[in-house]
């Protein structure tokens, strides 16, 4: 509500002496007014924007808290469809699913098993609830022994990209077989969007959308998430594949790619280090745009937050807040239910 300003005593104003040389014309602040400020809000965070990662391992009874994630966990199969629930009831629409499979090998071969990790826990899931949106990571390297995220070359150490293509189609359709609502290709293999577009119509999923992992950056922000998927890799880097942090035009010719190839939303990641790509990004294709804000986001914040130094529901808000602000459609963030939990408080 505005209010009249206290007179000063001695002040007086007269109308003679209202001019640029005294008094700025604008004043920014008369907007900023309690109530005021909430008519002029440009950015909304909704409850509706968020996706919430869930871990899912089959190697384990009990759900195993990830060290450098507090508060995130790797959960079995028999508890991933209470978690999900729990995502449900507080009013997050969609998940993602990461799988830890019981064997690993060159190829990756249990990524497309059909009674693999990951579509196990679709099934389970589905027999608690057919609303919540099922989104599923497609990518080799929790399945490789080497955790690359392609087949390999071990002598020349290389990452082969065209062999890797058809072995993703797969995995893609046996998501969706088992009940994946959109699937989200990860492993940034040049020609994976057409390659997946192409097994799921075939197989008959015309209506299944592809999520993809469209600029994703070479980042050191992933370090975390390697230890709670278990995708730490034997050799080299992922540099021969994923975006090199310097470069943003090249984001812009990936997406296009992407775009072309089939992809249906299309994803920027890491998040809060790269909102002038993820603002280029939307402003450019004007694309449905996901930003990933990913595990080494998600430990930043909450180690300031333990020790004080920051206010980590705050930082919480205002991370999302400016995901959002630059672009982004829907966030992927380990913050989901804190969020959710903020958002509805
Ligand atoms: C798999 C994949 C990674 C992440 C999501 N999918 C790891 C990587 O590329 O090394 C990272 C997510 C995060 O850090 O939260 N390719």
């Amino acid at each position: 509500m505005a209010r009249r300003p206290p007179a000063v005593e001695g002040l007086i104003i007269d109308a003679t002496l209202i001019d640029d040389a005294m008094f700025p014309k604008t004043r920014m602040r008369r907007l900023r007014q309690p109530g005021i400020r909430n008519l002029v809000v440009e950015t909304e965070l909704s409850i509706n924007d968020l996706i919430c990662p869930i871990f899912v391992d089959e190697t384990i009874k009990k759900p195993a808290e990830i060290g450098s994630m507090p508060d995130q966990y790797r959960f079995p199969l028999d508890r991933v469809a209470d978690e999900a629930k729990e995502i449900e009831e507080l009013g997050i629409p969609a998940i993602i699913l990461f799988g830890i499979p019981e064997t690993k090998d060159e190829e990756g071969t249990s990524a497309y098993d059909d009674n693999g990790v990951i579509q196990q826990a679709i099934q389970n899931i589905r027999s608690v609830t057919d609303d919540l949106l099922i989104i599923t990571d497609v990518c080799l390297c929790e399945y490789t022994t080497h955790g690359h995220c392609g087949i390999v070359d071990y002598d020349a150490e290389r990452v082969l990209n065209d062999p890797t293509l058809p072995i993703l189609g797969k995995v893609a359709a046996s998501h969706a077989r088992a009940g994946a609502d959109i699937v989200a290709p990860s492993g940034m293999m040049d020609g994976m969007v057409r390659a997946i577009r192409t097994a799921l119509d075939i197989d008959g999923f015309t209506d299944t959308p592809i999520m993809s992992y469209a600029a994703k950056y070479c980042s050191c922000f992933y370090g975390p998430f390697r230890e709670a998927a278990d995708s730490g890799y034997a050799f080299g880097d992922r540099s021969g594949y994923q975006m090199d942090p310097a470069n943003s035009d090249e984001a812009l010719r990936e997406l296009e790619l992407d775009i072309d190839e089939g992809a249906d939303i299309v994803m920027v990641k890491p998040a809060l280090p790269y909102l002038d790509v993820l603002h280029r990004v939307k402003t450019t294709f004007s694309m449905p745009t996901a930003a990933y804000q990913v595990s080494g986001e998600y430990a930043m914040i909450v180690a300031a937050g333990a020790r004080g130094w920051l206010d980590q529901d705050q930082a919480i808000c205002e991370s999302l807040l400016s995901i959002k602000r630059a672009g982004a459609d829907m966030i992927i963030t380990y913050f989901a239910k804190d969020a959710a939990r903020l958002l509805t408080a």
